[in-house]
């Protein structure tokens, strides 16, 4: 992610955390608080929900990485400017969010899939110019978690869609792999989000994976420094090793959750409780005392989990909604009309 975090050098936490508390209130700002509300096409277009979840099943069956890839898309959506689908905007010149930062690893399976939904649900009758594509996102948000297992819940719709995008943020308003706690919780809480609500949202990396460069420092680093390389399991970083050797390829990855990585499940809590934590930013949740109960209880019940988990991704997707002039719904997602 941002290189900054990685070394927990470049800008200070001071420093971070005041640029982020600038970017959240501009967002909040700049759009009035919106009304979010459930079955928000009922009229307009009825079947967009029931089409955008069938595209992204066929799309997922297709490809598993579109289930991992369109929860981060969202998240990543929502933490930059507000869930606007301005992640979605493609540059002729490159110069987009996709391109920057930790969005450079976007799943391109799942930017495909959505684009694919936009476009069935731009072809149901009626429904030309109707639906955001930053609510097509937190539809297929939604579905993807349940078809992988995870709760099924309804989803607050709504949203318009921003007219602009900015690279240059992308890199200050995301969490980084080497995060320690009070980093996290500073980050979530400038976004309206608690610790719950974090440890919740962090149980996505149940489904996924990750690039070596992101957690490479933690298996050949001896120091164990409290809040930057957390414990890690001695078996499992032997594994990891293996998979990413001292002269790893860039392509090379490994799933966050090492025993269940195709089911949404709690399975990535009880990792935790084992040290078997991929990032730092994951295994700081069950080693530091403030975090390590509610990463208990998701691993003891996972009803437990998934409600914090649903609450938490309403939360996520109000984040700098969109509703005024400053919005539009696209007719493509790649671009502002
Ligand atoms: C708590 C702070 C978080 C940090 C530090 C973090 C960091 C990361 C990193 C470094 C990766 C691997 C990227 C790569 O190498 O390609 C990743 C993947 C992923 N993240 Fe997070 N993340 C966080 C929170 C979240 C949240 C809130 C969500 C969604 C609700 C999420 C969903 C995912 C998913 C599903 C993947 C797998 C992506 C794929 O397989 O394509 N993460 N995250
Ligand atoms: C698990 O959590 C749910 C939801 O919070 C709660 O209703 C239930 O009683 C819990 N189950 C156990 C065995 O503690």
């Amino acid at each position: 992610m941002a290189r900054a975090a990685h070394g927990g050098g470049g800008m200070g936490l001071l420093a971070r955390a005041a640029l982020v508390a600038f970017v959240a209130l501009v967002g909040v700002v700049g759009g009035a608080r919106a009304q979010l509300r459930q079955n928000y096409y009922g009229s307009t277009c009825p079947n967009a929900e029931s089409t955008v979840r069938s595209v992204i099943s066929q799309h997922l069956q297709q490809s598993f990485a579109v289930g991992p890839g369109t929860l981060r898309l969202f998240f990543h959506d929502c933490f930059v400017r507000g869930c606007d689908a301005s992640v979605m905007l493609m540059a002729p010149n490159g110069d987009d969010e996709s391109h920057s930062g930790a969005d450079a690893t976007l799943s391109p399976d799942a930017v495909e899939a959505i684009n694919k939904a936009k476009a069935a649900v731009e072809a149901l009758p009626g429904c030309a110019g109707k639906v955001s594509c930053a609510d097509i996102l937190a539809m297929a948000a939604r579905d993807v978690v349940s078809l992988t297992g995870g709760p099924s819940y309804s989803v607050e719709l709504g949203r318009l869609d921003g007219k602009t995008f900015n690279r240059a943020i992308v890199k200050h308003v995301l969490p980084g792999p080497g995060f320690n706690l009070d980093q996290l919780n500073s980050l979530f809480a400038s976004n309206g989000l608690t610790q719950t609500d974090m440890i919740a949202l962090s149980g996505a990396h149940t489904i996924g994976v990750t690039h070596c460069d992101k957690f490479v420092r933690r298996i050949y680093t001896f120091k164990q420094r409290l809040g930057y390389n957390p414990p890690m399991n001695l078996d499992f970083l032997r594994s990891m090793r293996r998979v990413c050797p001292i002269n790893y390829s860039p392509t090379a990855f490994a799933m966050l959750d090492v025993s269940t990585p195709r089911a949404f499940d709690n399975a990535y809590f009880n990792n935790l409780r084992y040290n078997k934590g991929l990032l730092a930013s994951d295994q700081i949740l069950f080693t530091d005392r403030r975090s390590r109960p509610t990463v208990n209880l998701f691993a003891a019940n996972s009803t437990a989990f998934f409600d914090a988990f649903v609450a938490a991704m309403a939360k996520l997707g109000r984040i700098g909604v969109k509703t005024g002039s400053d919005g539009e719904i696209r007719r493509v997602c790649t671009a502002v009309n």
